[in-house]
């Protein structure tokens, strides 16, 4: 079973022995090692459950260590970086050779980023390598956003997870790369909202909801899901009735408290109806239900607007036809 510390010389150790270790981050938990190391790289998409035509993030200390690995940097997503590096955002950039092909899938963009996670950052200070982490959870299900998560599901596969509290942001990072008519396009939505990224490069192009042959396979469709079926719908309508056909019902509701419902089935994700708050507690909140005994999720949109439009896009995704009569 994996030890469960703050050790950052620990972590390193671990890594530099071609290990892997969950390492925390301001969006979610990743499972990490040392991205240049083949053996390393093939591990992560063994515990994960993971296809290899899924490519990985790899995550460096600063900016200005991106530069062994990329062979050019594109002017935009250069002031995107300079704009929100440590943060929510990766970026699609040319890669060169030394990043093994089994890292992009044999793409030739790598993905980039820096995570805002003190522990990660001091740990990846002090490697000489960059780290390449995919969320720490089996492929397809929630992402883990507490050390707890990650060591319920993978604790027996792995030596180590650094421990660094719930994350801030709790949703993915946004992915950004350019096309070939030099446009800014969005892969996914995450946890630097759109307006942001707006904001210093101007219109920019959202590509995230395609499902076939997807450059980016966190497009899929099925992904983020939980176990239970999972429905959204309106929950002022839903839950009586789903009371009424004597379902044990689990709710996911954003600001709404159902009183006739018992707490250990329902989470308020911001009782305050506050974004940035929901998006913190979602992916602990599809577990905690997913978990409990309630036989179905039903959940509710949040606005489309901010971090609303990623925690949307994570909810669309969790979604499972459950194939029951809601009418
Ligand atoms: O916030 C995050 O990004 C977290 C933390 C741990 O950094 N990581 C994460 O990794 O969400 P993962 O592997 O669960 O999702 C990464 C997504 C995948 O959907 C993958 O397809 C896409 O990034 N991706 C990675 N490299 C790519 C590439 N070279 N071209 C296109 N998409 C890529
Ligand atoms: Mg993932």
């Amino acid at each position: 079973m994996a030890e469960v510390g703050v050790d950052i010389q620990k972590a390193a150790a671990f890594l530099r022995q071609g290990q892997l270790v969950a390492i925390p981050t301001e969006t979610v938990y990743g499972l990490a090692g040392n991205a240049l190391d083949i053996k390393s790289i093939s591990s992560i998409f063994e515990t994960k459950n993971r296809p290899s035509f899924d490519p990985l993030i790899l995550h460096v200390a600063s900016l200005d260590r991106i530069h062994p690995f990329i062979s050019e940097f594109p002017e935009k997503l250069k002031r995107l970086a300079e704009a929100f590096w440590p943060g929510p955002l990766t970026l699609l950039i040319p890669k060169k050779s030394i990043i093994p092909d089994l890292v992009t899938s044999g793409l030739d963009r790598v993905a980039v980023r820096v995570p805002n996670h003190p522990l990660s950052l001091a740990l990846l200070d002090q490697l000489d390598f960059p780290l390449a982490a995919p969320s720490a959870n089996p492929f397809g299900y929630i992402s883990p956003t507490q050390a707890g998560h990650v060591a319920a599901q993978l604790g027996a596969q792995i030596p180590y997870i650094l421990d660094g509290g719930a994350c801030a942001v709790g949703l993915e990072s946004t992915i950004v790369g350019m096309d070939e008519e030099e446009q800014v396009v969005i892969y996914r939505l995450g946890g630097l909202e759109l307006s942001k990224i707006e904001s210093l490069v101007g219109s920019v192009i959202v590509q995230a909801h395609s499902s076939s042959n997807p450059s980016a396979p966190g497009q899929l469709a099925s992904h983020y899901a939980p176990r239970k079926p999972f429905v959204l719908g309106n929950l002022t309508e839903l839950v009586p009735q789903l009371i009424q056909q004597g379902k044990e019902v689990g709710v996911l509701s954003f600001s709404n408290h159902f009183p006739s419902l018992p707490s250990d089935r329902q989470v308020v994700l911001s009782a305050t109806q506050n974004l940035k708050e929901a998006a913190q507690r979602l992916f602990m909140a599809m577990r905690l239900l997913d978990e409990s005994d309630a036989e179905l999720i039903v959940a509710e949109f949040v606005p489309e607007t901010g971090l609303g439009l990623a925690i949307n896009d994570r909810l669309r995704r969790a979604e499972i036809q459950p194939g029951l009569d809601l009418k």
